[in-house]
């Protein structure tokens, strides 16, 4: 079966078997067959996930639907099931005027995937909006439910990308929204738009319209130009390598993380090294953020795994500093 339309890279690549999971209670079904003793991948939207060759194994994708809330004091609990499209669900929660969401309108991507890399975009990341999830444990055979201190979420990353990885199947997630507003327009980008659109007081629905420009103004369409949006993840680097930094490159780009970490733009490091809108064979590094790696229509994996690696090199011969992938790699 080919992956081709199941990743955002549009990439090719075939795997072994293929199943849609609808509903959460297949799950339990296939653990009694003995499906999860060999080798699986969970695909949601695919968004963040780079095939460089075939998948010898099952890949399993997510596809259960559902959205249920309940209001409590100044709090919504929003539970969705894992295959709700990321996007849908912002949307919703915007029509419904439940708060929380809104600066990460457009992120590509599944309500499942959410916590697994702790999305973030515009000065929200989903830990804070995070209660719990409910997933499927595949070497137990049973649901387990997360709180947010469970998951041991830090920038772009969680438990379900480190110590668990590959081992829990989210099936859904509820979060914690608000009814009285706490707008977050303080991302720069987003002040600065809303200036331009003379807002002086936005509502969610303001954020969320502005948040979905910047994005499409910046950020390649996945549905006709192949990405999967941030390659890398930002560096986090002590203060004290910063400063060596500045001595050589005073316009370097950096956020506060706490008293000794500094978080780099990893956009204006490969910028700095040559590489924003190179193109090499299919691939091309976007000419609005060079964060993002695009194909050009008949890329391999493997291609844009190879230009992955010659940007990392760069960076380090350069900066002496080592970027991660944020994709995952197959
Ligand atoms: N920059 C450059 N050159 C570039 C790209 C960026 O100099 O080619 C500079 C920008 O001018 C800006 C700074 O770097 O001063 C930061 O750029 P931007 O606001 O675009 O954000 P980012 O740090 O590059 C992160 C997330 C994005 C998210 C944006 C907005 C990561 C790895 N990426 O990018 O998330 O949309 O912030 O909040 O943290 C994603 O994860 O897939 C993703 C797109």
């Amino acid at each position: 079966i080919s992956l081709k339309t199941y990743n955002t890279f549009g990439v090719e690549a075939f795997c072994k078997a293929f199943l849609n999971i609808a509903h959460e209670d297949q799950l339990p079904i296939l653990f009694k067959e003995g499906v999860f003793s060999s080798d699986f991948f969970v695909l949601g939207g695919g968004s963040n996930v780079l095939f460089t060759k075939d998948y010898n194994g099952l890949i399993l994708h997510i596809e259960n639907k559902g959205i249920t809330h309940f209001i409590e004091g100044n709090f919504i609990y929003i539970t969705a099931k894992g295959g709700e499209v990321w996007d849908d669900f912002v949307q919703y929660c915007v029509e419904h005027d439940f708060g929380g969401v809104e600066n990460m309108a457009l992120i590509p991507g599944t309500v499942g995937a959410s916590p697994i890399q702790n999305i973030g975009a515009y000065g929200a990341e989903l830990m804070n909006v995070f209660y719990s999830c409910r997933a499927f444990d595949t070497t137990s055979g049973e649901f387990i439910t997360f709180h947010n201190k469970d998951c041991q979420f830090t920038y772009r990353d969680s438990i379900f990308k480190s110590r668990y990885k590959g081992r829990f199947i989210i099936t859904s997630v509820t979060y914690k929204l608000y009814l009285h507003h706490k707008i977050n327009s303080s991302y720069g980008a987003i002040t600065m738009e809303l200036q331009k659109k003379g807002i002086s007081s936005p509502t969610i629905k303001d954020i969320a319209d502005v948040v979905s420009h910047i994005r499409v103004e910046k950020l390649p369409d996945p549905s006709t130009i192949g990405n999967a949006g941030s390659f890398f993840k930002n560096p986090v680097i002590p203060i004290i390598t910063l400063k060596e930094l500045q001595k050589k490159y005073p316009d370097i780009i950096f956020y506060t993380v706490d008293e000794d970490h500094v978080k780099l733009a990893a956009g204006w490091l490969i910028e700095a090294c040559g590489w924003k809108g190179k193109i090499e064979g299919n691939v091309a590094v976007w000419k609005n953020q060079a964060l993002v790696i695009t194909n050009l229509g008949n890329a391999s994996g493997s291609e844009i795994y190879t230009i992955s690696s010659k940007i990392m090199n760069d960076v380090y011969k350069r900066f002496g500093l080592k970027l991660e992938r944020e994709v995952n790699i197959l």
